[in-house]
């Protein structure tokens, strides 16, 4: 939780807030209102210190006004009727008196915290291939990485191969924690410990990276819907790099808005991603899976139309063939959309902008228990 601290008249606020566990901002009483009062909206909860003030510093009536849902926790030196009377009228309820102890400042916190509405979640797009070598990781990554340069958009792309998967390379971070560090500590999961697990590119795109190390035992469905879940409240736009193979991984996308099976152009991958497609629509509703294909080639054997055929219905997007450009990007570690100036960049930049503008949350659909991989009958 982002706590900032408001006119400390000494540390003691300060050390408490901490032993509590709490990332602490200072500020000053002035802060509150002004060109300053941006930065402080941004917090869960602001403890104002008036121990050594007689009366409710106009700045806080001002704050609550222009943010009704910034909560607020009042330190006072005692239960003063008339402070108490200002402060109900500013919209503060929450007020710890000395001798201020570590329980009750946190327990003001809390409630002024529980009573904050969750942030609506930020759009979801699921890549999954249709077989392996695809495409699909050079696909999320571009359309993680259009998104991610969207002014005032924030961007976090999960590689949810929670070994061994490549995501990081593409985008040329090494970041030190990974997915499965996140999946391990699910019940610690809040938008502080998620951002100290991401790695930061140098595009404005978070990444939560694969591990480099084997995981043990089979993955929780909860697990990781409890990750996508805080990732999606915390980010405008989440991209998901989900493993075909992984049944729970399939079993846990409720929350994503837009599911893409990316197939190609043979025909083993097309019945594949087409059995994919229809359980994945079955299970999450028809408006929310999308087929494209990847390393289109125009003099192909099997085409569009045939593809579509295979696929009982429209194709979403096409990206054009070009293993040259592909592997450069990937062996410079940069997506091709940083420079869009090939028909493949424009490809995917195009999708992912389309993906923004026609994707609505809509409610989950049916839920069923049984892996979704053994009802799809596919193997790796
Ligand atoms: N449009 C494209 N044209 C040509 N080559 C491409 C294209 N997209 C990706 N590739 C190349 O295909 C290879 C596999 O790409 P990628 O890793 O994205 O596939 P994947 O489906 O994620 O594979 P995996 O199943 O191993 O996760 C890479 O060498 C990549 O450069
Ligand atoms: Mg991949």
């Amino acid at each position: 939780m982002n706590v900032y601290l408001a006119g400390a008249v000494n540390r003691q606020l300060e050390e408490l807030l901490h032993a509590c566990g709490l990332r602490t901002t200072l500020c000053s009483i002035e802060d509150l209102s002004g060109p300053s009062a941006q930065a402080v909206f941004q917090a869960d909860v602001i403890v104002l210190d008036l121990r050594q003030r007689a009366a409710m510093p106009a700045s806080v009536s001002l704050l609550k006004q222009q943010n009704p849902l910034t909560g607020v926790v009042i330190v006072a030196s005692s239960l003063d009727p008339m402070l108490m009377l200002e402060a109900m009228r500013a919209g503060v309820s929450e007020f710890v008196t000395e001798p201020v102890t570590q329980s009750d400042l946190k327990a003001a916190i809390d409630r002024v915290a529980a009573k904050r509405p969750a942030p609506d979640p930020g759009q979801v797009f699921a890549f999954v291939g249709g077989k392996g070598g695809v495409g699909t990781t050079t696909l999320a990554v571009n359309v993680a990485t259009t998104l991610a340069g969207i002014a005032a958009s924030s961007t976090l792309l999960i590689d949810l191969h929670v070994a061994y998967g490549d995501a990081a390379l593409y985008v040329g971070a090494e970041p030190r924690f990974s997915v499965a560090d996140a999946l391990e500590q699910v019940h610690r999961l809040d938008g502080t410990f998620l951002r100290s697990l991401v790695g930061r590119t140098k595009f404005r795109l978070d990444l939560l990276a694969s591990s480099d190390r084997a995981t043990v035992g089979p993955l929780d469905v909860r697990a990781i819907r409890g990750l996508i879940d805080c990732a999606a409240r915390h980010y405008s736009h989440l991209v998901l790099d989900v493993p075909r193979s992984d049944a729970a991984m399939l079993d846990a996308l409720e929350l994503v808005t837009k599911i893409v099976v990316v197939a190609n152009q043979e025909l083993a991958t097309i019945r594949s991603a087409s059995r994919m497609a229809a359980a994945l629509r079955q299970r999450y509703g028809k408006d929310r899976v999308a087929v494209v294909v990847s390393r289109f080639d125009q003099l192909a054997e099997i085409g569009h139309k045939e593809i579509e055929r295979v696929m009982g219905g429209p194709i979403a997007q096409i990206f054009p063939s070009s293993y040259r450009l592909a592997l450069g990007a990937l062996n410079l570690g940069r997506p091709l959309v940083l420079d869009n100036h090939n028909k493949l960049a424009a490809s995917f930049e195009g999708f992912a902008r389309g993906l923004v503008a026609n994707s609505s949350v809509e409610a989950p659909v049916q839920v069923r228990s049984t892996g979704l991989l053994g009802r799809l009958g596919l193997g790796t």
